[in-house]
């Protein structure tokens, strides 16, 4: 048994992890805390290191969190992006860069992604551009990382749970059960692979 930290994880793609995770312990967090065991900001490096000061011994760190702001090209704000940016990029890299000082040695980290910058969609430009970077991130960082530790990212299509939300805005989009990728969390934290984006489309 493994303990894993899940940051994201009262969201749509948190529960879904979780749903793959059922042979460990799992630890919850979220910005706001609710419903969670720990409250953290992926923004603040501070905030992600009291985080695993507070959980002590850990093997695995899912993170499903990335604040997305939407609007077309042309009228997005500096602010969105900076708070898109902010958030889904530099604050799932600050999970990690934090965590290689408290993560046990061949732990794990699965960061998400999301399929928009493979299917664009509009609206969806700052998603699909830090999606990307998220994928790019994973596949070389994975050469840096230390003591056996390894790093993949889930890269999903919209879930059923969430379509009530996005399904207006994705037509021809085919949603999956949020347990389709729960299985691709615990491929990841339970699997040897590392440098990885591992896909979930229908
Ligand atoms: N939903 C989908 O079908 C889908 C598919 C592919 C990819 N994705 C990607 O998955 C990510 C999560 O989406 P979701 O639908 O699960 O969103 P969601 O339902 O709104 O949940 C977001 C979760 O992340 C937490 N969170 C947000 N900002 C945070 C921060 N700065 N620090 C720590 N925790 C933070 C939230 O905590 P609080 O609730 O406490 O604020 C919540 O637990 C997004 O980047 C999205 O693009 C989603």
């Amino acid at each position: 048994m493994k303990t894993i930290i899940v940051i994201g994880a009262s969201g749509n793609i948190g529960k879904a992890a979780i749903k793959g995770l059922g042979k460990h312990k799992v630890i919850t967090a979220s910005r706001s805390g609710k419903g969670c065991d720990y409250q953290v900001d992926i923004t603040d490096k501070t905030s992600i290191a009291a985080l695993y000061k507070a959980v002590g011994k850990f093997d695995a760190v899912i993170s499903a969190a990335g604040h997305c702001e939407y609007a077309p090209f042309e009228s997005m704000t500096d602010d969105q992006w900076q708070a898109t940016i902010q958030s889904k990029l530099v604050g799932q890299m600050n999970v990690v860069k934090v965590g290689l000082d408290h993560i046990e040695n061949g732990g794990s980290f699965t960061l998400i992604s999301g399929i928009l910058n493979i299917k664009p969609m509009p609206l969806a430009i700052a998603d699909a551009t830090t999606s990307g970077a998220i994928d790019t991130f994973v596949k070389c960082v994975a050469f840096e990382l230390p003591r056996g530790i390894r790093i993949n990212a889930v890269n999903p299509t919209v879930i059923e749970e969430a379509w009530e939300m996005y399904g207006e805005m994705m037509p021809g989009y085919q949603p999956v059960p949020g347990a389709l990728v729960g299985k691709a969390f615990e491929r990841s934290v339970d699997s040897f692979i590392t440098g990885q984006v591992i896909f979930v489309d229908a």
